[in-house]
Formats: structure tokens, C-alpha cells, sequence
């Protein structure tokens, strides 16, 4: 692995432990000079001090990526420090359970101005660097829990914005040499320390290093002309997530009223819905023609897992 992103300088957010110091410090072992970002700085100053141990060239910043100043200067130091930027692991987030009908709305928009917002003033400042150089990749956090997961709403719409920036941006940036993927991972880290549930879906052996070797594929020249994508690695599967897409038969007419949209529902779309949520939940209406062979959920093998 180590010369995959050699001359290359790599911002990871949200650094100071868990994935983020992993991929810190892996991109660093491959050869990048790195930026460890933090909103915690004595961690971002930690994970920097031990790559700087290890012969690696490393900054930290105690930037708040949810501040659109802040995310611009924390590229910018980048810049001053190592000419510029040519990876971005947009990795920083938070994490809480709630029943949605009881969730807190300061929980909620800390969440989003970190899980969204974040994303993309931290992208949007890298890509404009990275604009200046001829072009760049860069890497989103995104999660499993984007394609619907109990108790965490705000969240699995967070990483579900974040998927649809990956794809918006990949469409954007592939004329000014700019590839953008996302990655959904599963490691044992504070986040899943969190939750009971996440807990007894993550054993302890998945470790966020088992995670790093994706994101510095992606971050190198090796993954050239790979831009776009979505990939899921829980330590040991690791696979590419299907896009949406619209559903065949599309139905045609002039004018949708009341009638025909039931009718449409009745005959034709009655066997049509789909599983849902990440558990792929089957809707009640078809669930007495699936419950007797797979306990109440279609078995699409490989599909009802865990973030
Ligand atoms: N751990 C998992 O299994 C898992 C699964 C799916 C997705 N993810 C995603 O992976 C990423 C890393 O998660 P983790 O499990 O390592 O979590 P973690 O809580 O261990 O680490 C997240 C880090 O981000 C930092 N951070 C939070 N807000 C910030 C801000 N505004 N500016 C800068 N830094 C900030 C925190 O201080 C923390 O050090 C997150 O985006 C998370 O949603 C994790």
C-alpha cells in the first residue's frame, strides 16, 4: 500500500479518533501529507502527533467543518502548508437515537449543519482548490442507516443528503477533473459504542482500519475513472450500493385525478411496492402473501443488514 498517495496532501475531518483517525492515519502511511481536522483539537493534535511520530508530514486543525469560515480555512491551511489539496475524506459527523415523533429540533439542526452542511462547505472550499491543480478526489462518509433505519431519522436523511451530493458532484466535477465517491462503513468506534443496537451488529473485530484500505483506494490514482459510486464495506463485505431508479410500468395518461390514481394502486402497483428501510420491511398490504415464506419480509439475500 504505502506510495498510493505519495506528493498528494489529503484533509480527513472529524480525525481525532475513530474512522477518521484511521483513515488519517493510513493515507499518511501511503504517503500523503495530511490535514487531521478535529472540532475536538487536543484529538486532532493526538492522531497528528503520532503520524508525526511515524515519519509522516501531518498538520492538525481544530476546525468546526459546520462553520462555512472555518471549513474554508481548514482547506486552506492545507494550501499554505502543502500547496494545495488533492483528497478529501469528508468524514467528520454525529450520531443520536430518538423516536422521530420525540426528536429534539436543536439535535436536529446540530446534525444537519454538521452531517450536511458540513459536507459540503468542507467539498465545496476543497473543490475549489482542488480546481486550481487540475483536480482532486473526494471521499464522503455516507452510512447504511441513508437507505431508512428505526430511531434514527435525521441521521439516515443526513447520510441519505450526503449520498445524493456524492452522486450531484460526481455529475459536476468529472469535466474539471474532480471524482467523488461515498462510502458506508461499519467499525467499531464511539458512535456504535453509542448504541446497543449498532453494538450487537458490530462485532469487535471490525475495527476502522479494516475500512482504511477503501478510502485510500478511492483517494488514489489506482481508482481513476471510478467516480460516483457508492460502496459498502463492513470489514468483510464490501460492495456497491444500487442506485435509485424508476420503477417499470410507468403508467401514462393525461390527467391524474383521485379515480385513476386508486386504480392505479389496485391493479397495477398492488404488487408493485417495495420493501423498504434497510431492514426492507414489506408493506402491509402484500404482507399476507410474503409472511408464510420468509416471516413477513420478501428474503432478498444480502439486503437486510445492518449500518
Ligand atoms: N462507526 C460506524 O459504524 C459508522 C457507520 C456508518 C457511518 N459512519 C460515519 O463515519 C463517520 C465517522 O464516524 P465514527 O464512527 O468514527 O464517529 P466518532 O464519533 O468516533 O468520530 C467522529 C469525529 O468527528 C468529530 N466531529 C464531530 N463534529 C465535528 C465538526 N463539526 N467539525 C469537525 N469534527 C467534528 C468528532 O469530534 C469525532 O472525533 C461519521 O460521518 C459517521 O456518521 C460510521
Amino acid at each position: 500500500m504505502s506510495g498510493q498517495l505519495e506528493g498528494k496532501a489529503v484533509v480527513v475531518t472529524g480525525a481525532g479518533r475513530g474512522l477518521g483517525e484511521a483513515f488519517a492515519t493510513h493515507a499518511a502511511q501511503a504517503g500523503a501529507a495530511v490535514v487531521v481536522n478535529d472540532v475536538d483539537a487536543e484529538l486532532a493534535e493526538r492522531t497528528a502527533a503520532n503520524i508525526a511520530a511515524h515519519g509522516g508530514r501531518v498538520v492538525a486543525s481544530g476546525h468546526d467543518v459546520a462553520d462555512p469560515g472555518q471549513a474554508s480555512a481548514l482547506v486552506e491551511l492545507a494550501v499554505s502548508e502543502f500547496g494545495g489539496v488533492h483528497g478529501l475524506v469528508n468524514n467528520a459527523g454525529l450520531n443520536y437515537e430518538a423516536v422521530s415523533w420525540q426528536d429534539d429540533p436543536a439535535d436536529v439542526r446540530r446534525l444537519v449543519e454538521t452531517n450536511v452542511l458540513g459536507v459540503i462547505y468542507v467539498g465545496t472550499a476543497a473543490a475549489r482548490a482542488m480546481v486550481r491543480h487540475g483536480g482532486g478526489s473526494i471521499v464522503n462518509i455516507s452510512s447504511g442507516a441513508s437507505f431508512g433505519q428505526r430511531r434514527l431519522a435525521t441521521y439516515s436523511a443526513s447520510k441519505g443528503a450526503v449520498a445524493s451530493l456524492t452522486y450531484s458532484w460526481a455529475l459536476d466535477m468529472e469535466e474539471v477533473g474532480i471524482r467523488v465517491n461515498a462510502v458506508c462503513p461499519l467499525a467499531h468506534t464511539r458512535m456504535v459504542w453509542a448504541s446497543e443496537r449498532s453494538l450487537r451488529n458490530c462485532p469487535p473485530d471490525r475495527t476502522p482500519s479494516r475500512i482504511a484500505p477503501l478510502v485510500v483506494f478511492l483517494l488514489g490514482d489506482d481508482a481513476h475513472g471510478i467516480t460516483g459510486q457508492l460502496v459498502r464495506c463492513n470489514g468483510s463485505d464490501l460492495h456497491i450500493v444500487g442506485q435509485p431508479y424508476v420503477k417499470e410500468p410507468v403508467l401514462r395518461r393525461p390527467v391524474w385525478d383521485t379515480t385513476s390514481v386508486r386504480r392505479a394502486f389496485a391493479e397495477v402497483f398492488a404488487a408493485q411496492l417495495e420493501p423498504y428501510g434497510l431492514e426492507k420491511r414489506v408493506p402491509p398490504t402484500m404482507r399476507e402473501w410474503t409472511e408464510s415464506a420468509a416471516g413477513g419480509r420478501i428474503a432478498r439475500p444480502g439486503h437486510d443488514r445492518s449500518a
